[in-house]
């Protein structure tokens, strides 16, 4: 049932207020004044100790479960500690890649019947891997051959395009990393910071989606472009994989998500005066501080962690800066209040979203282009819950 809305796509992405509840309900513990807060996912509190002793954590997915997984990965390596790889189900089994018993290997799936990422369970289950599924479906042959996992709880998704499965698989993954990384004291504080993030994130999608308007004004601006370049890095690469997959399969239009610090190597030839450019350079929370200080003394004595988002968003400026040097038709994607500072002097056009903790804010950056390829698909006139050629759930290989 569609309600008031015209399509799947267009209910389910304005519908992620709710859908993040759910995926959160009953899983963030905050306790009294003398209690920490915690999380608590059922299926994994048996299997977190072998976790934590991973030799190493393996991603697979296909699609739009891999770029959630890739928006995770970040977080996952910091608060676990444990290397974290990532593998398109495809390309393992073409590869027959290595999968070790101490490893412990993460299924990210909606459907939870993808071939492809069942033949991988299939395939580390033969090699001795502990496996952990995130799936948004009951029942479902992943969700029933792993070893343990979590369910995403994002309700039924109907549209072809991922969209609230995608911001929940965020979730839940960010609230694997708290709890593996739980029984470690130095990251208390970064832990809370987090969990209340996740609080508060339906609020801030509430937020970000009263960009609805403005995505469908940008939607009419680039209707007849024959491409769109996307350009993230750190917690917002995926972002940018992500945004260009979307207005790829529902938009039909080229779209293609590219790591910012690859783009001397290649990507920076496209750039003219045409070609419509994303840049997602949103603030990471803890550099928020550092910046307005000012003060390079401040700096030098701030921890690596801090000093390393300072680079990052200051290597995401000189991207802004290099592609303006070259006349790129720029759609800058920045923090609330960031407008002036990002594009100085104007001639970008600016999409400013409210800033989160650091790692969730890929999940607020998300939603200005599943509002685009939306209102692109729509204005297009395509289909936009039944994409040409696609089907929701890729059982065959
Ligand atoms: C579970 C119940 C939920 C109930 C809650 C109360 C189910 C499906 N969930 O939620 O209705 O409100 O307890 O405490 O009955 N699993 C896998 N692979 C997967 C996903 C899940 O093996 O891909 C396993 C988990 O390890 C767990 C079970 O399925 O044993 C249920 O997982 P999940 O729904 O995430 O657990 P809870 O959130 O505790
Ligand atoms: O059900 P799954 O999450 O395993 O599906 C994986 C992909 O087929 C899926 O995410 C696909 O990329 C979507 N159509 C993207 O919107």
């Amino acid at each position: 049932n569609k309600g008031t809305y015209k399509h799947y796509m267009q209910k389910e992405i304005h519908e992620q207020p709710e859908s993040l509840t759910t995926t959160l309900r009953g899983r963030l513990l905050r306790g009294g004044s003398w209690k920490a807060k915690t999380v608590l996912l059922g299926g994994l509190k048996d299997h977190l100790k072998t976790i934590r002793r991973s030799r190493r954590i393996v991603f697979i997915g296909c699609g739009t479960s891999y770029n959630a997984a890739l928006a995770a990965r970040p977080i996952m390596e910091e608060l676990s500690g444990v290397p974290v790889t990532m593998e398109i189900a495809s390309d393992l089994l073409d590869r027959q890649g290595l999968i070790y018993r101490e490893d412990t290997v993460v299924f990210v799936s909606q459907s939870g019947e993808t071939a492809d990422t069942l033949l991988a369970l299939e395939y580390a289950l033969e090699n001795g891997a502990l496996c952990v599924g995130i799936t948004n479906t009951v029942g479902s042959v992943i969700a029933r051959n792993t070893h343990c996992g979590v369910h995403i709880n994002a309700g039924c998704e109907i549209g072809v395009a991922s969209t609230k499965a995608y911001t929940s698989q965020i979730a839940v993954m960010a609230m694997l990393a708290l709890a593996i990384g739980a029984d470690t004291i130095s990251k208390q504080e970064r832990r809370e910071a987090i969990i209340d993030g996740l609080f508060d994130l339906p609020n801030k999608i509430r937020e970000v989606l009263k960009l609805d308007q403005e995505m469908k004004d940008l939607a009419k601006l680039l209707i007849a472009e024959q491409s769109l370049l996307v350009f993230g890095r750190g917690y917002n690469y995926a972002t940018a994989l992500e945004g260009a997959l979307k207005v790829k399969e529902v938009a039909l239009m080229h779209s293609e998500g590219i790591l910012a610090g690859e783009m001397k190597h290649g990507p920076l030839a496209l750039v003219d005066e045409n070609l419509p450019i994303v840049v997602i350079a949103t603030r990471d929370a803890c550099f928020r501080l550092v910046w307005f200080l000012r003060n390079y003394v401040i700096l030098l004595l701030s921890t690596a962690w801090h000093r390393h988002l300072l680079i990052s968003n200051s290597k995401q400026q000189s991207v802004i800066q290099q592609l303006r040097a070259r006349k790129g038709r720029l759609i800058v994607m920045c923090s609330k209040g960031d407008a002036a500072s990002v594009c100085p002097g104007g001639g970008c056009r600016v999409i400013e979203v409210p800033q989160v903790e650091d790692c969730l804010q890929p999940v607020v950056n998300i939603v200005p282009f599943q509002l685009l390829a939306y209102h692109l698909t729509v204005l297009r006139g395509y289909n936009v819950d039944q994409p040409r050629n696609l089907a929701k759930s890729v059982t065959t290989q």
